[in-house]
């Protein structure tokens, strides 16, 4: 079956057309600039523009940057706080014409990984960050997902969260080198390890890409994985639960 998965990021809104039994992109992405302000109307005319430019009419899943209960936006740390309370199954269905299905944005990249990535039968405890904007999380115990974890929230003894501390975002505002910026990551892996005690850690968004120029700085004693399916793995996820 092909199904529309959209990424909903805080800088592009990125979408195509996935094969849910082989987790496959068929086609091109296509991707719009994220509105700014990103507010739910303009959220929505977007992701509508992306049905539009693949003629599709069936159901979609997205992912969102934010804490997601039914389909209703919970919190907005990357995105305009107007989204807080709105239901986006209920708005992105009406304005779209299509039955839309809205999930955070790290859970469903997770379950993508979790199900077509290195370890399709992962049992154990996993953990999938995602290395944007933000620092999202999702948490996966014998392959079933704890939605909405939110460690990139957790504070560090620094007294900042550790998606003020180490996020891609944080990276290029301050123009950190690769290694240090790894440094600063591995302290967000140590903690959530220590926490946590996963036995796997996959690393996806953007960042993914370039695992080898911070490989080296990770010093925990999971291993760390890069995203088999890069930052395509948003966009498989949300179709895969449309
Ligand atoms: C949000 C999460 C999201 C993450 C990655 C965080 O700021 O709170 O819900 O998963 O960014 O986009």
């Amino acid at each position: 079956m092909e199904v529309l998965g959209i990424d909903i990021g805080g800088s592009g809104i990125k979408g195509a057309m996935v094969n849910t039994e082989t987790g496959e992109l068929v086609g091109e992405r296509h991707r719009i600039e994220t509105p700014q302000p990103a507010k739910p109307q303009a959220i929505a005319e977007t992701i509508k523009a992306i049905a539009n430019h693949f003629d599709y009419k069936g159901k979609i899943g997205c992912g969102f940057p934010a804490v997601m209960q039914n389909g209703v936006i919970k919190t907005a740390s990357n995105i305009h706080k107007s989204n807080i309370d709105v239901d986006a199954n209920k708005l992105f269905s009406k304005v779209t014409g299509c039955e839309v299905n809205v999930f955070n944005d790290a859970d469903v990249a997770g379950y993508a990984e979790l199900k077509f990535g290195k370890y399709p039968d992962f049992k154990g405890m996993a953990l999938f960050l995602t290395i944007g904007s933000g620092i999202g999380s999702a948490l996966f115990y014998k392959g079933m997902l704890i939605p909405n974890t939110e460690f990139g929230h957790l504070f560090m003894d620094k007294g900042l969260k550790c998606e003020h501390y180490a996020s891609d975002a944080v990276r290029k505002k301050k123009e950190m080198s690769w290694e240090k910026w790894g440094k600063r990551f591995n302290e967000v892996l140590q903690y959530l390890e220590f926490i946590f005690s996963p036995e796997l850690i996959i690393l996806g968004g953007g960042t993914s890409k370039k695992f080898d120029l911070f490989e080296m700085q990770l010093k925990i004693k999971a291993p760390v994985e890069p995203a088999k399916l890069l930052n395509q793995a948003g966009i498989i996820g949300g179709a895969m639960l449309a």
